[in-house]
């Protein structure tokens, strides 16, 4: 598959993909000559639905997009800057009605190339993708010269993205299986890319991965914003790196949790607060990280309700739940349940972040090994979540 094979075909694909490529470029999401190529060897059309529904990240109508009955809409919404759900509810509903939960994509052009990018895969390199989707990412890694071998959890999906790589001409080998535990059959690699989000890092990708290869994965912790993680391997049983800008993916499914106050907020303790939890969430990007690091069992939501700011708070147990609600009053409103005080707990988090200087993003980072993943202030030394780590949590569902 070559740009000018491509040409030959559909003469308008190519303009469409240089503007596509002009605007990642100007939004500085590109930079990379060798992944600017890519989009043109792997053109995103032939990896898309015919009916999905098109969800721009930026601003931009949401919308079902169908190629048979509107082509040109179609064509535009695969050449902009906006995921395509070509899943919901993991099968049981229609994706192109944009209603349920989207559980695969293919994904936003701005989002793959600086995935791309941070993972710089050499030509020759074996690569582990993890969630194939359309295989369109697959595609993009082989273009670089990279040998891929890519795991999807959903037997239809990875079936669809075979006979798409296929029908491209492109080699890779799509594993149908459990993506945490990567593909040791094929080990060792020299990069994992993992195109749906974690929690933490799973251990199989850090031992399958050779001395000095890197991990890359959209970190999604309960608290916070997703974070873009850049791990290289020690060869010691550890990967060490630092968050590296915004990452929001659909979760791998077991990563999946959902928070949960009780529908009846009686027996909950009263107590008012001076910190205005809307602070608490929006010192992004720093402060999301740091709580997420020193408390990464607690689940943190927000709203608008009644016109008043509410932070929610539940720890992954479901032992403990608290709701902070705004007023225009010196003191904001805490009701907390169970044996933990998160509200207290989160609070004390976000005030060690301020303690120290309100470090931002990028000089968090995290060390992931057998025993869980910890985040860190600068150095690898500087651990800031509790040691030993909680457990990492490896719920049942699916
Ligand atoms: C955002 S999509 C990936 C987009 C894809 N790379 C592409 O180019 O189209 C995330 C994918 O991860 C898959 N997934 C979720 N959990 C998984 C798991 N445990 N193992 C493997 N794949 C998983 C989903 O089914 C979904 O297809």
């Amino acid at each position: 598959m070559t740009s000018s094979t491509v040409e030959a075909a559909e003469p308008e694909v190519a303009a469409r993909i240089d503007a596509l490529a002009d605007g990642l470029q100007a939004q500085g999401w590109l930079s990379s000559s060798r992944v600017r190529a890519t989009l043109h060897a792997a053109p995103r059309h032939l990896f898309a639905p015919r009916r999905g529904w098109c969800a721009p990240d930026g601003p931009g109508s949401r919308r079902t997009i169908d190629r048979d009955t509107d082509a040109a809409g179609w064509w535009e919404a695969v050449y902009s800057d906006a995921s395509i759900v070509t899943q919901a509810a993991d099968g049981a509903a229609d994706p192109a009605a944009g209603k349920d939960e989207a559980t695969s994509s293919l994904s936003s052009p701005g989002a793959v190339v600086a995935f791309l990018e941070l993972l710089d895969a050499l030509p020759g390199e074996r690569v582990l993708e993890i969630g194939t989707g359309t295989g369109w990412t697959a595609a993009l890694l082989t273009a670089l010269g990279a040998e891929v071998t890519t795991v999807e959890i959903d037997p239809a999906l990875a079936s669809g993205a075979r006979e798409r790589l296929a029908r491209a001409g492109v080699e890779a080998a799509v594993i149908t299986g459990e993506g945490a535990d990567g593909a040791p059959e094929r080990a060792p690699f020299d990069g994992v890319h993992a195109t749906c989000a974690v929690n933490h890092v799973p251990y199989a990708w850090v031992e399958q991965t050779r001395p000095g290869g890197r991990i890359v994965a959209p970190w999604v912790p309960e608290f916070g914003d997703g974070h873009k993680l850049l791990l290289t391997a020690t060869g010691d049983g550890r990967a060490i790196g630092p968050l590296s800008g915004t990452a929001n993916y659909m979760l791998l499914r077991a990563h999946r949790t959902r928070l949960r106050l009780p529908d009846d907020l009686g027996g909950a303790t009263e107590t008012g607060t001076r910190l205005d939890p809307r602070r608490v969430v929006s010192d992004s990007y720093g402060a999301d990280a740091a709580i997420a690091g020193m408390l990464p069992d607690v689940q943190g939501g927000s709203r608008t309700r009644g016109g008043a700011f509410e932070l929610r708070l539940a720890d992954v147990a479901a032992t403990s739940w608290a709701l902070v609600r705004r007023t225009s009053g010196p003191e904001h409103h805490v009701l907390q349940a169970g044996p933990r005080r998160l509200w207290d707990e989160v609070a004390h988090a976000y005030l060690r972040w301020v303690s120290w200087g309100r470090p931002a993003r990028s000089r968090f980072g995290v060390t992931a090994d057998q025993q869980g993943q910890v985040l860190w202030l600068d150095t690898p030394t500087n651990i800031i979540t509790p040691e030993p780590p909680r457990p990492c949590r490896e719920p049942s569902q699916g």
